[in-house]
């Protein structure tokens, strides 16, 4: 019994190092990463942090491409070709998982999480945890969750009451729970790839939008935006996803430091984020032309009531479970 575990033992590793250097020999792997945002975003610094740590400590054996922008892939094709192995990772935010899964749904509930210390508590708990895992039958695996910030609703008029929405376009990003919240508000949500935001702000094909201020900022939407409203009333995080036939056939030391990078890369792209998206926010409300609204606490109660039916319609389809361990990461408890 010990000889044959032995043996079974040495096999894998003379396999895992033939691997090794079938890997190595062919030159450094390749490692594409597109995402849809700019460089100056907490994403664009996410991912280029990844590739200087990544080239810097992997020498010759890993090289990384960024592609920014939806300069490789948009919106519409990145998971595809996630699957089909022409991209190697993605940061998504959270409400373009829909198709894999519904569970990742709860974080698109609007008032759920209070702000972003909330958000990462949950991240970091045990169901947030589980959900990184909850592609896998999709082959999505999860790596990490990767901050942007809390949104802000933005439109061609002030929107001070849940009413004043009623009437006007939004954009939305591809997800149920967003087109509930604005059915929810009288409003029509149209979804479109970010790539497409800026134009159909432009044309008025849309009046209105949901971002954090890094994406409003570095994609100078608040340009075509004269009021932002404070709202901070939903999250815009993403998750690090890889295809598992890739990312386990990395040989196992390389996958183990590529895999302690992204730790170290995560920790920063999460400290860093708030400040990033307060600057942005600073910024914009120092630009002539945009007036950032700030809502107060009787507000934005009004705002956060006027949503609560979408939470209910949202419960069987993420999951009780997962909707009550949410709910505990706050610091004022509600019921
Ligand atoms: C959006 O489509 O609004 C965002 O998901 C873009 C991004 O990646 O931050």
């Amino acid at each position: 019994m010990f000889k044959s575990i032995c043996a079974i033992a040495a096999g894998s590793l003379l396999l895992a190092s033939t691997t090794l250097h079938a890997a190595t020999d062919k030159g450094p792997i390749v490692i594409k990463f597109a995402h849809v945002v700019a460089d100056n975003t907490p994403k664009g610094q996410g991912a280029l942090l990844f590739k200087k740590l990544a080239e810097e400590r992997l020498g010759d054996k890993v090289t990384v491409e960024v592609y920014p922008n939806s300069t490789l892939y948009g919106d519409a094709n990145e998971l595809d070709a996630l699957a089909k192995n022409e991209v190697q990772l993605l940061a998504p935010s959270l409400a373009k998982f829909e198709k894999y899964t519904k569970q990742l749904q709860v974080f698109d509930l609007p008032f759920l999480f209070d702000d972003l210390d909330a958000v990462n508590r949950f991240q970091k708990r045990a169901k947030g945890r589980q959900l990184l895992r909850s592609m896998e039958a999709h082959n999505i695996v999860g790596l990490a969750y990767w901050h942007n910030g809390m949104k802000q609703l933005s439109a061609t008029k002030a929107l001070l009451v849940p009413g004043d929405a009623a009437g006007l376009k939004f954009r939305i990003q591809p997800s149920s729970v967003l087109e509930a919240q604005f059915n929810q508000l009288g409003a029509t949500p149209l979804v479109l790839p970010f790539a497409e935001v800026f134009e159909a702000l432009k044309s008025g094909k849309v009046q209105g939008a949901e971002n954090p201020w890094s994406n409003i900022y570095s994609k100078q939407l608040h340009s075509l935006q004269p009021y932002i409203t404070e709202t901070n009333h939903g999250v815009l995080d993403y998750m690090l996803v890889s295809n598992p036939r890739f990312w386990y056939a990395i040989p196992h030391q390389i996958r183990m430091e590529l895999e302690g990078i992204i730790d170290e890369v995560t920790f920063e792209v999460n400290r860093q984020a708030e400040a990033a998206n307060q600057a942005d926010r600073d910024r914009i409300a120092a630009a002539n032309g945009t007036q950032v609204i700030a809502l107060t606490d009787e507000q934005r109660d009004a705002w956060r009531q006027a949503m609560q039916p979408v939470w209910q319609q949202f419960e069987g389809v993420i999951g009780a479970d997962i909707m009550k361990a949410a709910q505990t990461v706050n610091r004022i408890k509600r019921d």
